[in-house]
């Protein structure tokens, strides 16, 4: 946030934002009765399921203990700080113990509280801990009613803030609160305000996304990575295929290199990534995911300041063979597709004072006005998935961008 003079309102969000602007990367998990089906979160709607029918799938889903385990294990590895799990999806089933309702996983086929086991193990990896919480509920019978029905209103709004008391009461310190879908009622309906304030009473350091219709402390690009305006944080969520929830008819999945360029995305616009991963009912998750992970942890051991560290937004002109992060007088050009022996640059403006390869050797380069050419390399990639050059620069990185851009400006 670069504003100087803060109101204490944003003092007090950029202290609770402080661990999360530098996060960079986190854990989304979609778990619930849906994952029996294994057709999408959204299968009740979409498939019409009755509610008699669907409610059977609650006795039926009988997940392994401790599951999240092996989740916070894999997010470690592959470089994420956080996790967020959906405490209640758009079905209703609450996969915490609750005293509003018998719907939850403690009394139900799981016979415990998954959100203990969710909270305990990624706290064991030293990761931060963020509530999923679907506004939105196809099972309560005011959940759609509540619209138009002000007795209804007054019923499941005090359900859904009942439900926000009890995640904020019960599981210690939470760091995220990633409510989901305000459908059918307003801010005002919702009394999201209230709601919100309740929150940040039991938990000073939370911090809260923007879907309980009020801005809060971050946005939730969602599916496509675009940063907020004026230095607000954002969060991009994705998915891994194309569902959220289980679904292993879609086998079209992300790969390490689209990972990557993700996080090399969000990196130069100042957000984070919110990687989502779908487990099966019993609690394991898809082998694709934790192969890609696996490969993404490494790369970012290596590259790591080029992502985490890289705190300077910097635009990039569209290039062939990779794009830009910044921090200060580094720039870092991820190269994503191999030129080989010769890479150039256009539109770098500054003088270049030092190329090297990350994690390796000095390399030869000319610079002549807006041009860098980066000599003397292999012809195949040094890292299969993205090769990324620290190039030291005079003064503030900065890119000028081709005829009608943007232009960055030096500090
Ligand atoms: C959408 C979907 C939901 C998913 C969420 C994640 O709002 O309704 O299924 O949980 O996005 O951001």
């Amino acid at each position: 946030m670069s504003k100087v003079n803060l109101t204490p309102e944003e003092k007090d969000r950029e202290r609770r934002l402080k661990w999360f602007r530098a996060a960079r990367f986190g854990m989304f998990i979609h778990w619930g009765l849906y994952s029996q089906l294994g057709r999408h979160e959204w299968v009740m709607n979409r498939e019409r399921i009755p509610i008699p029918e669907y409610e059977k799938l609650a006795s039926t889903w009988k997940p392994k203990r401790n599951a999240p385990r092996v989740w916070a294990r894999l997010a470690k590895e592959a470089g994420m700080r956080y996790m967020v799990m959906t405490t209640k999806h758009h079905e209703g089933f609450c996969l915490f113990d609750s005293k509003l309702t018998d719907y939850n996983a403690a009394q139900r086929g799981p016979g415990r509280d998954l959100v203990s086991e969710y909270v305990e193990a990624a706290r064991a990896e030293g990761l931060r801990v963020g509530f999923y919480y679907s506004l939105m509920d196809w099972h309560h019978p005011d959940g759609a009613r509540c619209i138009k029905d002000e007795r209804a209103r007054r019923r499941f709004v005090d359900y859904i803030h009942g439900h926000v008391r009890e995640l904020c009461t019960n599981y210690g310190k939470v760091d995220i609160l990633w409510y989901d879908v305000g459908w059918p009622l307003s801010a005002e309906g919702w009394e999201s305000a209230k709601m919100n304030a309740m929150v940040r009473q039991l938990q000073p350091d939370i911090i809260i996304n923007n879907r309980s219709k009020v801005p809060e402390d971050f946005g939730t690009p969602e599916q496509h990575i675009t940063p907020e305006k004026s230095g607000r944080m954002w969060e991009a969520c994705m998915t891994f295929n194309q569902s959220w929830g289980y679904t292993p008819i879609d086998s079209r999945y992300k790969d390490a290199w689209d990972v990557i360029s993700m996080l090399r995305q969000v990196a130069a616009g100042g957000g984070n990534l919110l990687l989502n991963i779908g487990p099966t009912p019993e609690g394991n998750v898809p082998s694709v995911c934790s192969k890609v992970l696996k490969q993404v942890g490494p790369w970012l051991q290596k590259h790591g300041d080029s992502i985490y560290q890289a705190i300077d937004p910097m635009h990039s002109e569209w290039m062939c063979t990779g794009a830009f992060t910044r921090k200060g007088d580094i720039a870092y050009y991820h190269c994503n597709q191999w030129p080989g022996r010769q890479l150039a640059i256009g539109g770098l403006m500054n003088k270049v004072e030092d190329v090297r390869l990350m994690g390796g050797a000095r390399v030869k380069f000319a610079q002549t006005k807006d041009r860098l050419v980066i000599s003397g390399l292999p012809e195949k990639a040094p890292d299969p998935i993205s090769t990324v050059f620290e190039i030291k620069v005079k003064g503030v990185a900065k890119q000028i961008l081709g005829a009608g851009c943007v232009v960055i400006k030096e500090k």
